[in-house]
Order: C-alpha cells, then sequence, then structure tokens
C-alpha cells in the first residue's frame, strides 16, 4: 500500500474516475460520485455509472462489473480496498482493515492531521478580510447580533487552522442615521450624557433613539432636524463629535464584555465613520467611469442587466450630502483591497441584507473593472432569523430584542444549576469554570448546529440538553476521553500502536475517524458549520457506542493499547473540531 489518501471520499473519486477512462474505456464524461455509504454496505458508494450507462446506450450494471475488474488489477486501489457491485449499478467500496489502520496511524495526531489538512484544501495563504459581528453602536447587542458574532468567528477559527491568513474587521455602524436621530433627541430632551452614571448611559441612549425614531417616523419636520444633525455630525461639528465620541466609546465597551464572555477577538474595529474622508474618492470615481449618476445631489448606481437592480438604485449618497451604509461599504472594499491587500472578502450579516450585498458586488466589479484594480473575491455569508416560539424573531415580553450579555448570563446560569444537578461533588469554583463554558458552549453550538441559511427556533432548554446534537453532548464525550487517559496515566497514543480495528464497534468509530477531512471539505466549501456540526455529533455517538460496548482496560494488552490508540484520537478530534466552533473542551464536567 503506498501512502495513505487523507481524504478518502476525494481519492476515490479521482481514482475510480481514472481508472475508469485509462483502463475501461469509459469516456470522459464519466464523472463518479462518491458518498459516504450506509455502513452495512460498506465504507462508500460510487454513483454516477447509471446516468452514464443511460447517455451512453449501456447496461450500468455491466459496466459497473467492467469498473470492478479494472479496480481490482490495479494494486493500489485493490491493496486497500475491496469492491462490490449492488443495485442498479453502484459499486460499494470497503476499505480494508489494514488501510482504516494505516490512516488512523498516519493523521490520528492532531499535529499530523492539522498538517494534511493544510496540504489538502488549498486555502493556506490566502488573505481574506472576515467581516463580521458588526453592531451599531449607540445601542446595546441583541440576540440578533449573535448569529454574525458566533458564525463569524468559527469561520475565522476554521479557515486559520487550514492555513489561511485571516484579517477579523469589525466594520461597527457609527457613521449613520441613528446618530442624527440621537443627537436631536439628546438636545430635545436637554440630557447631559456626563450627568448620567456610566452604567445607565446606554440604556438611556436607547430609549432616547426609540422615542426619537418615533418621532422622526410622525413627523417630516423632526425627520428634517434628525438629518440636520446629521449633516452637522459628518460636516465635522466639534461639538457633536465630542458627543458622538463619548456615546461611540461607551458602546464599545458594552461590546467588549461581550466579546470577552464569549472568547471573540478582532485584529481590527474599522467602523464606518473610519472612511468619511475616502467617500468622496469613491464618489469621483464612481462618476468619472459612469457607473453612478447623480440626481439632485443624490449619487445612485443602476445596474441594468439586473431585472430589479434596473429600478431599484443602489444610493451612494443621500440628496444633502450625507454618505451612507452604501458608500461606507464601497470605501471599505477599496480600503481592505488596496491596504490590507485582501484576496477574498467575506461578510457574515443577516439574510435581509442580500439586496444590499448583490448590489454593492455588482457596483465594484463594474467600478474595479473600469480602473483596474484587482477584484477580491466577494461573498455574502447570510444567515436566518433566530425565532420565538411563535415562529417570528425572537422578543421579550415587551416586545423588545433580548440583550445578548442577558441570553449568555441565562445560558451560563442555567448550565450551573444543571450541573449542580448532575454532579453534586463538583467543588464550586470549578463549576463556576465549567458553566461558562458549558453556557457559552450550548448558545454557540445551537446556533452553529443549525443551517446557516434557515431560521430556526430558539429554545435554551435544548442547546442545553446533554443528550443529542449539543455542545453539553460533545463536551462530555471529551471529558469520558479524556477520563480513559487519566486512567491510562496519560500515556500519549504511541508511536506503532496498531490500530487496525477488530470489533464492528472499532470498525464503526475508524471509519466515522477518517470521514475529519470529508466533514472540513464539505464545510469549507459553502462555508458552513453545521456540517462540521453533523460530523462531529455522529462521531460523539459512535463513540459512545464504543464506550460503552467494549472494554478498554482488563483486555490483553494489545487489545487495550488499540482501544486506547482510539478513544485517543477521537479525543483529538473532538476536541479539535469543538475548537474550530469556539467550543472549550473540558477535561471533566
Ligand atoms: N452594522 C451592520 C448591521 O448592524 C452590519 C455591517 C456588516 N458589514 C458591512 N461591511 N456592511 O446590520
Amino acid at each position: 500500500m503506498g501512502e495513505v489518501p487523507f481524504n478518502f471520499l476525494s481519492h476515490l473519486e479521482r481514482e475510480t474516475g481514472r481508472i475508469a477512462r485509462e483502463c475501461c474505456g469509459f469516456g470522459v464524461d464519466f464523472q463518479p460520485i462518491v458518498r459516504v455509504a450506509d455502513m452495512r454496505f460498506g465504507d462508500f458508494q460510487v454513483n454516477g455509472i447509471l446516468p452514464y450507462g443511460k447517455r451512453h446506450g449501456a447496461d450500468p450494471r455491466q459496466l459497473a462489473g467492467q469498473l470492478l475488474v479494472a479496480l481490482e488489477g490495479e494494486s493500489n486501489f485493490s491493496s486497500f480496498a475491496e469492491v462490490e457491485v449492488s443495485g442498479a449499478g453502484f459499486l460499494n467500496i470497503t476499505l480494508r482493515v489494514a488501510a482504516l489502520g494505516g490512516w488512523l496511524a498516519a493523521y490520528g495526531g492532531a499535529e499530523d492531521f492539522r498538517r494534511a489538512a493544510i496540504a489538502a484544501m488549498a486555502v493556506a495563504g490566502r488573505r481574506v478580510v472576515l467581516d463580521y459581528s458588526c453592531p451599531n453602536s449607540a445601542k446595546q447587542m441583541h440576540v440578533g447580533h449573535l448569529r454574525s458574532l458566533v458564525i463569524g468567528d468559527c469561520l475565522y477559527r476554521l479557515l486559520s487552522f487550514l492555513g489561511a491568513k485571516v484579517i477579523r474587521d469589525n466594520h461597527i455602524g457609527d457613521w449613520g442615521t441613528q446618530f442624527g436621530i440621537l443627537l436631536r433627541q439628546l438636545r430635545l430632551e436637554g440630557v447631559r450624557l456626563s450627568a448620567v452614571p456610566q452604567e445607565e448611559t446606554l440604556d438611556l441612549l436607547e430609549s432616547l433613539y426609540r422615542r426619537g425614531n418615533a418621532e422622526v417616523d410622525r413627523s417630516p419636520e423632526a425627520l428634517a432636524e434628525a438629518r440636520r444633525e446629521l449633516v452637522a455630525l459628518q460636516g465635522g461639528d466639534p461639538e457633536r463629535l465630542a458627543l458622538w465620541k463619548k456615546i461611540n466609546e461607551l458602546s464599545y465597551a458594552s461590546f467588549q464584555k461581550i466579546y470577552d464572555l464569549a472568547d471573540v477577538q478582532f485584529d481590527l474595529v474599522l467602523g464606518e465613520s473610519f472612511y468619511r474622508n475616502s467617500v468622496a474618492r469613491v464618489y469621483d470615481e464612481l462618476l468619472d467611469c459612469s457607473i453612478a449618476q447623480e440626481d439632485d445631489g443624490a449619487l445612485a448606481v443602476f445596474h441594468g442587466e439586473h431585472k430589479r437592480f434596473r429600478e431599484q438604485p443602489f444610493l451612494v449618497r443621500k440628496s444633502d450630502g450625507t454618505s451612507n451604509y452604501a458608500a461606507t461599504d464601497l470605501a471599505t472594499v477599496l480600503y481592505r483591497m488596496e491596504t490590507l491587500g485582501a484576496e477574498e472578502i467575506l461578510y457574515v450579516t443577516d439574510g435581509r441584507q442580500r439586496d444590499h450585498f448583490e448590489q454593492l458586488f455588482l457596483t465594484v466589479k463594474k467600478w474595479f473593472a473600469a480602473k483596474n484594480y484587482p477584484l477580491p473575491t466577494l461573498r455574502h455569508l447570510w444567515f436566518g432569523t433566530v425565532c420565538g416560539d411563535d415562529g417570528k424573531a425572537i422578543k421579550t415580553r415587551s416586545g423588545e430584542p433580548v440583550r445578548l450579555q442577558e441570553l449568555f448570563d441565562s445560558a451560563i446560569g442555567r448550565a450551573g444549576e444543571i450541573l449542580r444537578g448532575k454532579n453534586p461533588n463538583l467543588p464550586a469554583d470549578e463549576r463556576t469554570v465549567i458553566a461558562r463554558a458549558v453556557g457559552v458552549g450550548a448558545l454557540k453550538y445551537g446556533d452553529l448546529s443549525q443551517n446557516r441559511t434557515s431560521d430556526y427556533v430558539f429554545s435554551l432548554e435544548k442547546m442545553l440538553s446533554f443528550d443529542g446534537n449539543t455542545a453539553p453532548y460533545l463536551q462530555y464525550a471529551v471529558a469520558r476521553g479524556r477520563a480513559v487517559r487519566r486512567r491510562a496515566d496519560g500515556e500519549a497514543l504511541r508511536p506503532g500502536t496498531k490500530l487496525e480495528p477488530a470489533t464492528t464497534e472499532e470498525r464503526v468509530l475508524a471509519h466515522r475517524l477518517l470521514l475529519f477531512p470529508v466533514a472540513l471539505a464539505m464545510a469549507l466549501e459553502d462555508l458552513h458549520p453545521h456540517l462540521l456540526c453533523s460530523y462531529l455529533y455522529d462521531l460523539a455517538c459512535e463513540f459512545s457506542s464504543f464506550y460503552d460496548s467494549s472494554r478498554i482496560f482488563g483486555d490483553e494488552k494489545e487489545v487495550a493499547e488499540r482501544r486506547l490508540g482510539l478513544c485517543e484520537i477521537t479525543v483529538n478530534f473532538l476536541a479539535t473540531g469543538l475548537q474550530l466552533l469556539g467550543i472549550e473542551p473540558l477535561d471533566r464536567m
């Protein structure tokens, strides 16, 4: 057997295709698709012979039989797998135990695995700007900010694990209309912020904003006044700038509390206001290249080739001359290309911003082409809504969005209660630390395990359950595995340990372990963390069956070493997976 392939699935896809064409007379249009099989039938299934046969008027079973003979004739193939024809023209592939053992020995160590993953996934060295979290200042973060935070952080971990150079940029909304409304309201109600105790300021600002917003909705005069406030602020009026600065400082401090709690960091925090002096260049260049049109002071981009954006404008400057979300976003792309050297920019926001990003990307493409600027790959990684039991965006009883701080606090509090019930002997200070990891982990996992583009119904009880597809279940599996290692005196997996699975449970576990690269590749493709979650959950379930059915200690030395080895690799993979999700693997619970 030559070198063991890291990703068996893609290896089989390549090899079955190559052998079919080179040794079996299949045409170049034969594109096998390999799937993970139901384990009763083998490890993998080769699909694609059926449609190929149909296209060519040939019997698929016969074609499958020919391919089988060719595969068996390739020693490089037959040395690690057995093949059989099944159904109407599929091939089932079962890996030999030596191949499984060889794979585990080659890639079971955390470092070996990572090195191979970096080599296989082809994102190493790529300069990626990751735009996530990005709350608006003057407000506190609420449940609507959970997903961008958690998904963005996970994508950072995944991409940098695979060797990409990721720059995390928190593009805070600090230059928009909320300030016009707020400044007007502060003036109107005669509020002196310096006289308000620090810890009450954000609450006060939020209620001022709510009142102001209601008035602006109701009265055209109020709206005009709020607009004038924003014009004055953006024009650099010192008094308003000083207030604005104070409000931002307070907001950042409250964001930072959440970031610390969630263990999320940024490389850059450049709010919209950072671009206030670069928007002029954007306007000039867009006009210069005839991409934007002026209309009564406003600047708009239409995309004639698009059925909606032909008429729906992308407004990049308002008629009063103030910049808006689109203007600062355009300037931001320029900065990320020119100054940060971005080859790719990823935006993690709510799905309701799909139009904005589609229009932004269309505009940037035309603008950069006209100017001969290198165009980074632009991707909007949007997500669905967190819903309450009524299926609508989750709200408090009084109709306000739930604060993120409160959500974290209650998850941690509830985790503490559950832990006290399950393990009353845990010392209190240790329980506090574990409760935090479990509570925060449960919230993160509850979100990440959902398809990014779906809405989901929020349930703290489900997220904190120790059974099912949850963080506590996975953290518990790791803690259990680590306890086994402690019992084995912390002996790490010895090089040369024979890892060939010998029982059904061992085989099922080994099969799942070698699918870790497949799961990573799938999660990477469309940047979908839930695919990694499902993998980890399957792995934890199979580990649990293995653990319950197989005596690890007490059998002969060789059996014990093999089982300890499997346990060790499983714990490595689970811990690596949890870390990629931003969740702390635990030693005990
Ligand atoms: N501040 C925006 C919001 O709260 C999100 C910003 C996302 N990033 C960006 N470059 N537009 O919805």
